[in-house]
């Protein structure tokens, strides 16, 4: 098999994603979100997003092979994303992938949704040069790995203690009245906004032996500064400077992931950083990374944004690695793994 050709399948949020790829070409890709049922309670609601899966699995899935000129028998293999996710929306997908693949007698790779943000990006790129890191940012995973092999071994060597770096911004948003998800608003206004206005703590990284946790990240303190700040201002009567608490926010947040990033880099002599993620969206992230891996020697890969966001194409494209990497396809009673690590 030259060149395998791969279904991959995503439920474990609020997108219900197909994809296929063969080899690294991207021959579909087709996202539908239940993003906008979720907007008016400030979050994903669970089984408003597993409905949605239930709903857009066929049609979703049938538009990938079809863009793709393929039938279900002409793939060498699925994928579908085990976790981590919310619960019910990941037996969504695994459920019917599983029942694709059972039907078509083709073999079916539960996969780690956080190292599919990871494989993607050979999708642009092309292979990893070796130590390379990956830096993973969204509204449910924060997470600093170190690839060795994308289909065989890949370490954690930092990961958020508490809140992603998504989540802290999509709360702040909430305080400030932007509508869910909020970090987009929060981007844009701190693009007019003066990162120094506010100071805003670069979140701890103490474990709780009082030992170093260099690589790990903590978002909640972040959130609660800001929060408690907004709180005095307004209770002595204060005008709210929303650029400003917008632009200092996203500076601490930006500098801190591009610092440990880096430091990352310097420990495990990696000259490639690769990003993903919904929050690699994010502008000041983007130009923070930038700055520093130019400073310091690192090729900063990230992908554009319809691969960092969460979709088909990094499922499928991990079930390529998997296949050319000869790993056993997943036993049919595969469990899913809300809290896979
Ligand atoms: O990867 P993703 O689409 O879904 C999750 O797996 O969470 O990421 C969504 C997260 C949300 O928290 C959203 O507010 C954040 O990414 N996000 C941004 C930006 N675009 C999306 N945060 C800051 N700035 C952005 N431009
Ligand atoms: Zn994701």
């Amino acid at each position: 098999m030259s060149e395998p050709i791969v279904l991959g399948i995503e439920s474990t949020c609020d997108e219900t994603a197909a994809a296929v790829v063969q080899g690294r070409r991207l021959r579909s890709n087709v996202v539908a979100s239940s993003m906008q049922e979720h907007a008016r309670y400030g979050g994903v609601i669970p089984e408003i997003a597993s409905r949605a899966h239930a709903e857009a699995f066929v049609p979703v899935v049938s538009q990938a092979l079809a863009e793709a000129d393929l039938d279900l028998s002409d793939v060498d293999a699925l994928a579908v994303s085990a976790g981590p996710g919310l619960a019910g929306c990941l037996a969504v997908g695994v459920s019917g992938a599983k029942s694709l693949a059972w039907a078509a007698g083709k073999p079916l790779y539960g996969i780690n949704h956080v190292i599919g943000h990871i494989a993607v990006t050979q999708l642009q790129f092309g292979p990893f040069p070796p130590d390379t890191l990956a830096l993973i940012v969204s509204g449910g995973h924060t997470s600093l790995l170190h690839v060795e092999d994308v289909a065989k071994h890949v370490d954690v060597v930092g990961t958020t203690l508490d809140d992603a770096a998504g989540e802290c911004f999509d709360k702040v948003a909430r305080l400030l009245g932007f509508p869910y998800p909020g970090g987009p608003h929060i981007d844009r206004h701190a693009q007019s906004g003066d990162p120094k206005a506010i100071r805003v703590p670069q979140g701890l990284t103490q474990g709780k032996a009082g030992r170093e946790h260099p690589y790990d990240f903590s978002f909640s303190g972040v959130k609660t500064a800001v929060a408690r700040w907004i709180e005095e201002e307004e209770a002595a009567g204060r005008h709210i400077p929303v650029d400003d608490v917008c632009a200092s926010l996203a500076d601490s947040v930006a500098s801190v992931l591009a610092r440990k990033a880096m430091l990352g880099c310097q420990e495990y002599d990696s000259r490639t950083l690769i990003v993903g993620g919904g929050f690699s969206a994010n502008s000041q992230l983007r130009a923070k990374l930038l700055e520093v891996g130019e400073e310091q020697g690192v090729e900063v890969r990230i992908p554009e944004l319809k691969l960092c966001t969460d979709n088909g194409a990094m499922v499928a494209m991990l079930g390529v690695n998997l296949v050319e990497a000869g790993v056993r396809p997943s036993a049919m009673d595969f469990s899913i793994d809300s809290a896979m690590p």
